[in-house]
């Protein structure tokens, strides 16, 4: 099993000994003086069982807490090479191994697993150029283009700071203010906001991301990991079901079908788009709350994903992994995207907090390939890089991408391919403007891509939350934003929870739309 391998796990029997390795004979038993003295300092076994006990927990993660994982592979199954010059990408049949999460966001780590919630779909592929990341959800889209929006929309999810209850009003008030999250609530509210298990779902990049060539030509990509066996849902009733009586219904049926031999396998694709395709596109391409239509820009393979393999450890692998955005990999790089920007930063930052200043030594997190540069000490410190000086010797040097003759072939040869753009322009901030392009989308769920049941289920699903929202003025503003979607909608919720019906919020017409597009600014390559 590799991750036996990977964490030298034997299951033989062992004897039983402090940590520093000394066995004991008595281990449910404390050292006392006679036979109803105090307890002896002396006892090194007891305290270091007391004092490691003490510090069994690290934080949670502050969103996605509660989760399920697993290790596998992914395999390139088509040449990509006109598209971008990553060495695994244009490498045919290669397979890399591979770590996955999946997870509910607001909720606790006790929290139910069917919970309504947008999914984490985060895997880490242990490349030969370092660790890339894939830190996904189950939609393809997001509630926020402003990432500084970000902790107070979680907020509205989290507990009141009184009464220590979540709180609908606290949802939904957030919303109504902020319309351009209406794509994310429709389809959240629909039956994909509770997956069936951890499993049976599709992952999105979401963001935009650019895949580059060795020439410095690019192209936008959106990844979309989709489950071989489709994407499984639960009616409400039934995940309100699930979450009282089997609230870990999630992790378990991942571990038993993994265990049953049926892996889950998830086949990848890339949807790409041109810089020129992108100027003409009618949505900003760095607008995470819009998707790029399949017919206009086709599902393209990639390869596919498979976990084959249960954690022998759960805390080791799956609670200790982290997954950032950042972790990035040759040719492979970010968006403009602000959210993205943004989350580029937040998650090594959460990492040093939650796991400590050396969390990519941690087993799960470590390349597969040796690390060399000048970060030294620090708690935890596993891989100590040896005598190498700790600064850059011109004894002993390191080597580094783009000096020449040093390293060869690869990406090593392609000198600082990650700096060909330069971005001059004004800071621009109106990144929240609601426009009737806001709109189109949502309204094409519901009218064209829905069915009737499908309708029907959206509007119970949204009754059933919406309906604890006790200010008029809340439910007013949010029934408002639907009825920019689309009247009928409105109409129907209005309703389901006994509130007048409303007119829609004015938006500005779509022309009038300001586009952060990626022209926006100088770009000039070096
Ligand atoms: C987890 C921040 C948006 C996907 C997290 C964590 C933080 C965070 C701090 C906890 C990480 C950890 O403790 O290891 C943010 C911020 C965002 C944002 C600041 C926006 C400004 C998004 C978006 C996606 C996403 C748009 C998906 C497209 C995930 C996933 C996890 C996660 C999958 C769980 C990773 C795991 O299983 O360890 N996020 N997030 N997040 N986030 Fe975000």
């Amino acid at each position: 099993m590799p991750s036996q391998q990977v964490f030298n796990l034997g299951q033989e029997s062992a004897h039983y000994t402090t940590s520093s390795g000394a066995p004991v004979s008595e281990p449910y038993a404390a050292q006392r003086a006679g036979q109803l003295g105090p307890l002896l300092l002396q006892d090194f076994h007891h305290i270091d069982l007391l004092a490691h006990f003490d510090r069994e927990r690290i934080p949670e993660r502050v969103v996605h807490a509660k989760g399920a994982g697993a290790h596998g592979y992914f395999e390139v199954t088509e040449d990509l090479s006109d598209i971008t010059s990553n060495p695994l990408l244009t490498s045919k049949g290669k397979k890399v191994k591979a770590t996955a999460r999946f997870s509910t966001v607001g909720g606790e780590s006790g929290s139910p697993d069917t919970a309504r919630d947008p999914r984490g779909f985060a895997i880490k592929l242990r490349t030969e150029e370092g660790n890339w990341d894939w830190v996904f959800n189950n939609t393809p889209v997001f509630f926020i283009r402003d990432p500084a929006k970000f902790p107070h929309f979680i907020h509205t999810q989290k507990r009141d700071p009184q009464t220590h209850l979540k709180d609908a009003d606290m949802f939904w008030d957030y919303l109504g203010q902020n319309p351009e999250s209406i794509h994310q609530i429709m389809i959240l509210f629909s039956d994909r906001g509770t997956p069936d298990g951890y499993h049976n779902q599709h992952g999105y990049s979401g963001h935009t991301y650019k895949w580059f060539k060795k020439d410095g030509s690019f192209v936008y990509t959106q990844l979309h990991v989709r489950a071989r066996n489709g994407f499984k849902t639960l009616s409400n009733a039934e995940a309100g079901k699930l979450a009282g009586e089997n609230p870990e219904y999630g992790i378990q049926s991942m571990f038993e079908a993994i265990e049953a031999g049926k892996p889950p396998t998830w086949d990848v694709f890339v949807q790409t788009m041109t810089p020129s395709q992108a100027e003409q596109f009618r949505y900003n391409v760095l607008d995470l709350t819009k998707v790029w239509p399949h017919a206009e820009f086709p599902l393209r393979p990639v390869g596919k994903l498979v976990l084959d393999e249960n954690p022998q450890n759960y805390f080791a692998e799956i609670e200790q992994a982290a997954f950032s955005p950042s972790h990035l990999v040759p040719y492979i790089e970010p968006s403009a995207d602000p959210v993205l920007q943004s989350r580029l930063f937040s998650y090594p930052d959460t990492h040093r907090h939650r796991l400590g200043v050396n969390y990519q030594q941690l087993p799960v997190n470590a390349p597969i390939v040796p690390v060399a540069n000048f970060q030294r000490d620090g708690p935890g410190t596993f891989v100590s890089q040896g005598a190498r000086p700790n600064y850059q010797s011109s004894i002993a040097p390191l080597k580094y991408v783009g000096a020449p003759g040093t390293l060869e072939g690869g990406v090593r040869d392609f000198e600082r391919e990650a700096k060909h753009e330069t971005f001059v322009g004004a800071a621009f901030r109106d990144l929240s403007e609601i426009t009737e392009l806001d709109f189109e989308q949502p309204r094409a769920l519901w009218s064209k891509v829905w069915n009737d049941a499908q309708r029907e289920a959206y509007v119970q699903n949204v009754a059933g939350h919406f309906g604890n929202v006790k200010s008029k003025e809340v439910r007013a503003r949010q029934l408002s934003v639907w009825a920019a979607v689309d009247q009928g909608l409105s109409d129907r919720i209005a309703k389901a929870v006994g509130a007048p019906t409303v007119k829609p919020l004015q938006a500005k017409p779509a022309n009038e739309a300001v586009k952060f597009r990626a022209n926006i600014g100088v770009y000039t390559s070096v």
